[in-house]
């Protein structure tokens, strides 16, 4: 299917009004502008989940959940975009129009998923014949009662390599058949006579592997003695990208109406042994080290990732790995932990040894995020040294990068600060001031540093005033996107060298094709941009009383500010550009034109 057409869904969220869609599902109370109710997302006595009817936006100031009409549905939910988009749409008795062209994705074939699960009954049911002897005893000596390897669907596949065929069927008499098996990873070609097949699992005890809706897509098999590879997975094919998914986040939605916290571990056998003892909410990835992919779904489902490591380097060096991935997803109401196990031990060796009670303490004791990687990183030098603590701001250096949310940004740091002994201002200033919008690209931060050394450049006081221009105009223009309207000319934004006029420039572009647009409807044009947070808070950011009313001539004075900017960094680029190569005809005209601008400007 094609990509849904920007334009239908600025027309749905024009369409539907948030404080309806809200209140059917959370019966909302109104107060003054807004409405209020106890935040659904997560649990409260008193009321902090604002809707806003005339942003169609919501915002919770306990978890900082955010976002429009289809965000909500997305949560409240859980449905991925498309099919959040088309709840709205059919709600409205709307067709969701697909763009041609657009989607390169290839066609997934239903009728795989039919295969594999005629495939996983056929595997579970091996475990009942004399075959399957062997792979029931494998189990029972692991540990694992029947129940549960019911409850997953374990299975065995006999040790032929030709069982499918006897399952589904000579291929000879259905090559279409044949070819899908082997599309799905079911099937190898021979090497060298690609006429003739056979089965890639043999002699295994098989794990089937579930997408989000319960559907088989993909096996993981096992081995029972000591051969090789311990495990083998289906390859990638048009229903299984192993990247996005995880093992048993079907089972652990299933059993957990409410997922507050997910535990992240590496192996089938953990997830499977962890719901024997009554974890039911741990999944694993597959083989694979975490992926931001992994963490985004994660984070769709629950609001705390637990990610469990071995206790030794390798495991270390996996948590290292997740972080990456994880810190740019952080944000209110979000959290990651990690927790190591004792040298030696997987969960599945440990909950057998410790018991449910043991193992949930140990959970309950996972170092959050940030204080695993300041004491890390702090444990690589010596910071009774002064070279240690600076080479401690360099190591930091990296991750602090990686945080995207000013908050959590700010707290961390204060606490690099505060282990470094750096004070945090000019900490911040070697890094790069990480607080305005105007300065949020490490690009633009590189810029900021250069011009610190430019003669030409003005002075601080005097950058802090056209940040807080920039700011002040995004601020307005997403709070109240009609104001975009009286500003009739802004392409010359684009030539500011800071990053926050661009995001300015295309705020405007956006409200002058969609006059009638909410705040919420705005924000959907940066629903996954990194900056999406940061955009939000300013949206719903409470204005003082004393300066509300006044918007219109506040936006004209900050696009007066920028304009005057604008022209100041041409001049000196036209006066650095005459003193070295000279100027055009054209840019000389140009050149006297502005100093007589910035002459008047001046009297
Ligand atoms: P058991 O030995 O059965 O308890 O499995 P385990 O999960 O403890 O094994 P291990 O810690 O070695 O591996 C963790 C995960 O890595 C497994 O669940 C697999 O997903 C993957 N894995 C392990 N060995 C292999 C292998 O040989 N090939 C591939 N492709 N994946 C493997
Ligand atoms: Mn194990």
């Amino acid at each position: 299917m094609g990509l849904i057409p920007q334009h239908f869904i600025q027309d749905l969220l024009n369409r539907i009004d948030i404080v309806d869609l809200i209140d059917s599902r959370v019966p909302l109370k109104k107060a003054g502008a807004n409405y209020k109710a106890c935040c659904p997302f997560h649990g409260e006595k008193t009321p902090s989940f604002n809707v806003s009817q005339t942003k169609q936006f919501y915002h919770c100031f306990g978890c900082g959940m955010n976002g429009n009409a289809i965000s909500f549905l997305m949560e409240y939910d859980r449905l991925e975009f498309p099919d959040a988009v088309e709840e709205l749409a059919s709600s409205l008795g709307l067709e969701v129009p697909r763009e041609e062209g657009h989607d390169n994705r290839p066609k997934i074939d239903n009728s795989l998923y039919d295969l594999m699960a005629k495939t996983a009954n056929f595997y579970q049911q091996q475990l009942r014949t004399s075959n399957g002897q062997k792979a029931v005893n494998y189990l029972k000596n692991r540990g694992l009662s029947g129940e549960i390897a019911k409850q997953f669907g374990l299975g065995y596949v006999p040790d032929a390599w030709d069982s499918l065929e006897k399952l589904f069927g000579n291929f000879s008499n259905n090559p279409k058949l044949k070819q899908q098996l082997i599309d799905c990873g079911m099937l190898i070609q021979k090497e060298g006579d690609s006429s003739r097949v056979y089965d890639r699992f043999r002699d295994r005890i098989m794990f089937p592997i579930k997408d989000k809706r319960g559907r088989v897509i993909a096996f993981g098999g096992r081995v029972m003695g000591d051969g090789e590879p311990k495990y083998l997975n289906s390859p990638e094919t048009p229903i299984f990208h192993k990247s996005n998914e995880l093992y048993g986040l079907y089972q652990a939605r299933q059993a957990n109406r409410n997922l507050s916290r997910i535990l992240i571990v590496e192996g089938y056998m953990d997830v499977v042994a962890l719901a024997q003892f009554g974890i039911t909410n741990a999944v694993a990835t597959l083989g694979t080290a975490t992926t931001a992919s992994h963490l985004q779904q994660l984070f769709r489902t629950s609001r705390e990732l637990v990610l469990c490591f071995d206790g030794d380097k390798a495991g270390r060096a996996a948590a290292l790995k997740a972080l990456e991935h994880g810190l740019p997803q952080l944000r209110e109401g979000r959290e990651i932990k990690l927790m190591f196990l004792p040298d030696g031990e997987d969960p599945d060796s440990m909950v057998r040894k410790v018991g449910q009670e043991q193992f949930n303490q140990l959970v309950q004791a996972a170092q959050p995020i940030f204080d695993f990687l300041l004491k890390f990183l702090s444990d690589q030098v010596d910071l009774e040294s002064v070279s240690g603590r600076g080479q401690l701001v360099h190591l930091a250096k990296p991750y602090l990068e990686k945080i995207t949310d000013p908050i959590y940004l700010e707290l961390f740091s204060q606490a690099l600060a505060q282990t470094s002994g750096l004070d945090s201002d000019k900490l911040e200033s070697l890094l790069g001031s990480p607080q305005q919008v105007a300065t949020t690209t490490n690009k633009s931060a590189a810029n900021q540093s250069q011009n610190a050394t430019n003669p030409h450049q003005k002075t601080a006081s005097g950058r802090k005033k056209i940040n807080k221009s920039i700011q002040l105009a995004i601020t307005l223009l997403l709070q109240s996107p009609k104001l975009g309207l009286a500003v009739e000319q802004f392409d010359w934004l684009l030539s500011l060298e800071q990053a926050g006029p661009k995001i300015l420039h295309r705020l405007l572009e956006i409200i002058h094709k969609n006059p009638t647009l909410s705040s919420g409807a705005l924000l959907e044009f940066w629903r996954d941009d990194k900056l999406y947070q940061r955009l939000a808070e300013l949206a719903i950011t409470e204005r003082e009383e004393r300066i509300r009313g006044n918007e219109a001539q506040e936006i004209a004075d900050c696009f007066k500010a920028l304009l005057q900017e604008a022209r100041t960094q041409r001049l000196d680029h036209l006066q650095q550009k005459s003193s070295q190569e000279g100027l055009s005809a054209a840019e000389k005209a140009e050149f006297q034109q502005l100093l007589l601008l910035s002459k008047r400007q001046n009297n």
